[in-house]
């Protein structure tokens, strides 16, 4: 039988000007510092709050999936494809899910956002106003959480959930060291750098990552309880 190919979602034009009702939250930090344990927790807070809101994770897209292992894994990218594929992941993701949900009133929960490519491909040597011409199309986050560890905490955390580390989180590719530890820490320094910058340009909140899971997750439902009109984006259940 002849298959039907589904259509896609039709994508927002990227140049209307947004409306966007919605909310935008960003987590932010190195590997392993704990962003997605509080970015989880900050979900199912505000789901059983009955808020409607949506969590979307860096490298994620189904289209770009494929492209980005295969690349990864025959080490054939270069700093500016590599870059490319993040950014058309994030693109495809921004507009089949961020922007809608957006403008239709979501708080949208993203797991990383434009700050990773920001540091970590201009750590790869890529232009840094080349790259935010590439995600010029992305909003600003209303707020974006910074999960501040030290280098040894994060890779203490990383190696408590699997034994070794991944080629390209300790930027193997960069060849800054042939010892996997040693590049980990030059190449998460660098970003560490990069992202301190980008704290005081955007205005991220700071968190101490080295605290207790529950202290920060407190500090965080505080935090975004504290700017935010939060009554907006409850789901009104409908009438019988
Ligand atoms: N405050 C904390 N104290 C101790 N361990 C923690 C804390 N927060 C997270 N962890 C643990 O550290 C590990 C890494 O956490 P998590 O996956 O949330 O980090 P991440 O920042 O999302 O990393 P990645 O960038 O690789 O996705 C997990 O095993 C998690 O349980
Ligand atoms: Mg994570």
């Amino acid at each position: 039988m002849k298959q039907t190919l589904r259509k896609p979602i039709e994508p927002e034009d990227p140049r209307k000007p947004a409306l966007a009702p919605g909310l935008l939250i960003a987590v932010e930090g190195l590997d392993g510092s704990g962003k997605s344990t509080q970015l989880y927790l900050l979900k199912r807070w505000l789901e059983l709050e009955n808020y409607r809101v949506f969590l979307t994770e860096w490298n994620s897209s189904e289209m770009v999936k494929n492209a980005t292992k295969k690349g990864k894994k025959s080490q054939l990218l270069t700093p500016t494809t590599f870059s490319l594929i993040h950014s058309t992941d994030f693109a495809d993701r921004y507009e089949r899910q961020i922007q809608p949900l957006l403008r239709a009133g979501y708080i949208v929960l993203a797991d990383r956002y434009i700050f990773t490519a920001f540091a970590r491909d201009s750590v790869r040597q890529c232009d840094q106003q080349w790259l935010r011409n590439l995600y010029s199309f992305a909003k600003v986050p209303d707020m974006t959480f910074f999960f501040n560890v030290p280098l040894q905490t994060a890779l203490d955390r990383i190696l408590s959930g699997r034994p070794k580390l991944k080629f390209h989180e300790a930027g193997m590719d960069l060849n800054l060291s042939p010892d996997p530890y040693e590049s980990f820490r030059i190449f998460q320094g660098r970003i560490h750098k990069q992202y301190l910058q980008l704290a005081k340009e955007y205005k991220f909140e700071m968190i101490d990552a080295t605290q207790s899971i529950e202290d920060q997750q407190q500090y965080v439902r505080n935090l975004v309880s504290e700017r935010v009109d939060l009554a907006q984006y409850k789901i009104h259940k409908g009438r019988n």
